[in-house]
């Protein structure tokens, strides 16, 4: 039993470490690289169809190598939070430190919000859904690229990783975005492997 519970807790700190809250020195190295993730941005940028006028939020923002990529490619303005110090410190200056399911934003202050491979660490996707709601304008529009129940045990989601991961299928993700207060919401597959969802709604 004890075990177990020695076993359990490993595997949370190393999933905190790696990317769930992370920090140490490989971490701030893997979030700051110039590329980390840039494969998702092509369609999360085609998603939200930024331009100078919008202000981007992005939930769970790392080191907020996406933020200054969009701010390059379209001219729009950027945020981001994240609730691990050492991402908001990379980040800077644009992060600030919260949790998903409560934005540090007022109400309506985004016109588009953005979650790049972090919703699937979030406890209460529900909430995290109705923040981004809450934060956006009326005519805001959210992307999120999160990992699908297939992934678990391949790469995009290795074991023990992916036992402190929350999956949901296409109609469960499309679902929770309309319960949260989004009037459409639409889950594609953006790659070839399958693996990835892309969840795009607006209010
Ligand atoms: C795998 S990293 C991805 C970081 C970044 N989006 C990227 O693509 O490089 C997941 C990020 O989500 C953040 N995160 C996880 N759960 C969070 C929560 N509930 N609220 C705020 N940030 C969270 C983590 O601290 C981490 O920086």
């Amino acid at each position: 039993m004890a075990l177990d519970r020695f076993r359990e807790w490993r595997i949370d700190r190393m999933t905190d470490r790696i990317a769930r809250r992370p920090h140490g020195k490989s971490a701030r190295t893997t979030y700051g690289a110039a590329d980390v993730h840039s494969f998702t941005w092509e369609p999360v940028l085609e998603a939200l169809a930024l331009g100078p006028a919008d202000r981007l939020l992005d939930v769970g923002c790392g080191g907020g190598v996406f933020l200054r990529h969009a701010q390059a490619q379209t001219g729009c303005t950027v945020a981001g939070v994240d609730h691990s110090r050492e991402m908001v410190r990379l980040a800077r200056p644009f992060a600030v430190q919260g949790e998903a399911e409560q934005l540090p934003f007022k109400d309506g202050e985004f016109t588009a919000v953005s979650s790049i491979v972090a919703f699937f660490f979030f406890p209460d996707a529900l909430r995290a859904l109705r923040e981004m709601r809450r934060v956006l304008a009326p005519n805001g529009r959210i992307a999120i690229y999160t990992t699908s129940p297939e992934a678990k045990g391949t790469m995009a989601a290795p074991y023990p990783l992916a036992t402190r991961g929350h999956f949901y299928t296409d109609e469960e993700l499309q679902h929770l975005a309309l319960e949260a207060g989004f009037s459409t919401a639409r889950v594609t597959r953006p790659d070839e492997s399958g693996w990835a969802q892309l969840l795009a709604a607006q209010p």
